[in-house]
C-alpha cells in the first residue's frame, strides 16, 4: 500500500473539482450547415451538456484565423472568425451557458501568431532590427551567406523551426508551423497586448482560459543550439521529453503568470486558467499552479500512461504530492484534441471501448478535475482518415497521419453523414465514418449498457464525492488497482481475467460486473450498511 496524500481540492473554487468538456469548435455542431462546426451550433447543443453532467465548457479558439492549424494561428485575438460566427454569437453562447450552469473557458493562443496577423505582417514590410520585427524572434542566418538558420532547433511538427525571409539574411522562429510565428515575450509591447486580450474576454464574462504552449513563451535568451540526444522526433510532443530544451519552460515565464493571476483575481467569479503545458517532470508542471500563477495544468502524465495498474499507479502516487506541495488540484486528462483517443490508444473496439470507460471511471473518482473530450461520452476511436482528406499541418510537414483522427465531427443523430452534426447534406471538413451510425447520441441515448449512458451515470455519481477528502492510498496487486478516498473504493482490474470484487455497495460501474470484477473493468464501491 503506498499513500499519496492530499492535494488542493480544499478550497471552494469551482475549478477545483469540475468537469470540463473540451469542445472541439470545428467539429462539435454546425449551425449554418457549412460542414463546419461554429459558435450558433455550439449553443444550440449546450443543454446535451448540461444533461450530460458536466460544469464547464472549454472552447478551442473561434478566433479570425486563416485556420491553416484550425484556429491555433490567430491572427485577431479580440474578433470571432467568420466561419464560426460573430462576436454577438460569442456572447449569445456564453450567456446560454451561464443560464444553464456551465461555466465557459477560452483558449488563449500566446505564443504565437499567425502569419496573417498585423503585427507580423508589419514585420515582414519593415527593416531587420526594427521595432515592428522585434515583436517576433528574427534573427541572422548562419553560414557565409546566412543560408542556414540561425540555431538547430525544430518545429514541433517536423523540420526546421526557421524560414527565411525571402533571400534577406534574416529568418523567423516558429516552433510550430511557418503560419505560426513566436512572439519574443521578453519585448513588453507582447506581454501589454495580452493583458488586454484576457480583460476582452473576462469583460465579456467567460470564467478561464485554456493557456496554448504555456511552457513555450520564453526562450532561453541566447537561442542557442539545443543538445540533441538521439534522433529528433517527427512526432507530436510539445517538448517535455528532451534533457536539454532552452525553448521551453524557462524560468521567466512564471513571471507572465504572476501578472495573469493579478489580472484574473481583478475579476469575480474565480476566474481561472489551466496551462498547456508539457514539462519533463511533474514538479516543473506543478510549478505552473504555485498560488501566484496559474490555477490548474493538464496532467499529460495520465494521458500517456499505458494500460497498465502499475502505470496508472505510478501517476496518481507523484501528481497528488507535487500538487500538493503548490496547494494546486491536479487535473486528470485521457483525451484531446492533440493526441490519439483513449478508446483506441487501449487497443481499440470493444476492449478498446471497455478499457476506455473504466480509465474514464477512474479519472472521476479521484481527487481533482477532469477534463473530457467531445466524443469520448459516446465511445468514438480515432478515425483512418484518408490521406487526401487530412488536414493537420503536422501531416503536411511530416507525411505523419497527424491529428485528424480524433477531430472527426460529432455524431448526433441518423444513419448517414453527417449524422445530425448539421442542417447540410453529405460530409462535413473531415469525413466520418459509416460504422458511427449506431453510436450517435440519438442512438445511445436512454440505452441501458450505452457509453452515453455509463457518462452520465458516473458524472451523476460524482456529484456526491465534492466533499469526499482529498488524500487517497494507492494499492497496486498484479493487474488490479485500488485506490482509497475515504469511503469511496476505486478498483480498475487492467488484467485478463476477472478479479476478486471487494465486500461493498457498487455505486457505479464501467461495464457489466457480476460476483467477480471482470477484465478491463472499473467499479466505485462504499461501504454496506
Ligand atoms: C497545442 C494545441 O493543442 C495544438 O492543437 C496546436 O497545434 C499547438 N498547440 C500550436 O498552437
Amino acid at each position: 500500500m503506498s499513500g499519496a496524500s492530499g492535494i488542493g481540492t480544499v478550497g471552494t473554487e469551482w475549478w477545483r473539482h469540475a468537469v470540463v468538456y473540451q469542445v472541439y469548435v470545428r467539429s462539435f455542431a454546425d449551425g449554418d450547415g457549412d460542414g463546419v462546426g461554429d459558435l450558433p451550433g455550439i449553443t444550440s447543443r449546450l443543454p446535451y451538456l448540461r444533461d450530460l453532467g458536466v460544469d464547464a465548457v472549454w472552447l478551442t479558439p473561434f478566433y479570425r484565423s486563416p485556420q491553416h492549424d484550425h484556429g491555433y494561428d490567430v491572427a485577431d485575438y479580440t474578433d470571432v472568425d467568420p466561419l464560426f460566427g460573430s462576436l454577438s454569437d460569442a456572447d449569445d453562447l456564453i450567456a446560454t451557458a451561464h443560464d444553464l450552469g456551465l461555466r465557459v473557458i477560452v483558449d488563449l493562443v500566446p505564443n504565437h501568431t499567425s502569419g496573417d496577423h498585423v503585427w507580423f505582417q508589419a514585420a515582414l514590410a519593415a527593416e531587420p532590427g526594427s521595432p515592428e520585427r522585434a515583436r517576433y524572434l528574427f534573427r541572422t542566418g548562419r553560414g557565409t551567406d546566412a543560408s542556414e538558420p540561425p540555431n538547430n532547433w525544430r518545429s514541433v511538427f517536423g523540420g526546421p523551426a526557421w524560414t527565411r525571409v525571402g533571400h534577406t539574411d534574416q529568418w523567423y522562429l516558429h516552433l510550430f508551423d511557418t503560419s505560426q510565428p513566436d512572439l519574443d515575450w521578453r519585448n513588453p509591447e507582447v506581454a501589454q497586448m495580452f493583458l488586454d486580450v484576457l480583460r476582452f474576454w473576462l469583460d465579456r464574462s467567460v470564467d478561464g482560459f485554456r493557456v496554448d504552449v504555456a511552457h513555450g513563451l520564453l526562450k532561453e535568451a541566447s537561442l542557442r543550439d539545443q543538445r540533441l540526444v538521439g534522433e529528433a522526433s517527427d512526432i507530436f510532443e510539445v517538448g517535455g521529453h528532451e534533457d536539454d530544451e532552452p525553448m521551453w519552460d524557462q524560468p521567466e515565464v512564471h513571471d507572465v503568470y504572476r501578472q495573469w493571476h493579478a489580472v484574473l483575481a481583478d475579476y469575480d467569479g474565480d476566474r481561472m486558467a489551466v496551462a498547456e503545458a508539457w514539462t519533463t517532470t511533474v514538479e516543473a508542471n506543478a510549478r505552473y499552479v504555485r498560488s501566484d500563477e496559474l490555477h490548474q495544468a493538464f496532467n499529460f502524465d495520465w494521458v500517456m500512461a499505458s494500460w497498465s495498474a502499475a502505470a496508472f499507479a505510478a501517476v496518481v502516487t507523484t501528481t497528488l504530492p507535487a500538487m500538493t506541495a503548490v496547494g494546486g488540484a491536479p487535473t486528470w486528462v485521457l483525451s484531446n484534441h492533440d493526441v490519439h483517443r483513449h478508446a483506441t490508444r487501449y487497443g481499440g473496439g470493444e476492449t478498446g471501448r471497455a478499457r476506455a470507460r473504466a480509465a474514464t471511471l477512474v479519472s472521476l473518482g479521484l481527487p481533482g478535475s477532469a477534463y473530457l473530450y467531445q466524443g469520448e461520452e459516446l465511445g468514438l476511436e480515432e478515425v483512418d482518415v484518408a490521406p487526401d482528406d487530412r488536414q493537420d499541418p503536422s501531416w503536411f510537414r511530416t507525411g505523419q497521419p497527424g491529428r485528424d483522427g480524433c477531430r472527426v465531427p460529432m455524431p448526433w443523430s441518423g444513419d448517414h453523414p453527417p449524422y445530425g452534426f448539421g442542417p447540410g447534406t453529405g460530409q462535413p471538413w473531415l469525413p466520418q465514418p459509416d460504422a458511427w451510425a449506431s453510436l450517435t447520441v440519438a442512438a445511445q441515448q436512454g440505452v441501458e449498457g450505452s457509453t452515453l449512458e455509463f457518462y452520465r451515470g458516473a458524472l451523476a455519481a460524482r456529484r456526491s464525492l465534492t466533499d469526499a477528502p482529498s488524500e487517497v492510498s494507492v494499492e497496486v496487486s498484479g493487474d488490479v488497482l485500488t485506490v482509497v478516498r475515504g469511503d469511496l473504493t476505486i478498483v480498475l482490474n487492467c488484467g485478463a481475467s476477472p478479479a476478486p470484487l471487494p465486500a461493498g455497495t457498487l455505486v457505479a460501474a464501467s461495464g457489466p460486473v457480476g460476483e467477480d470484477l471482470p477484465a478491463d473493468t472499473a467499479v466505485w464501491l462504499t461501504p454496506t450498511g
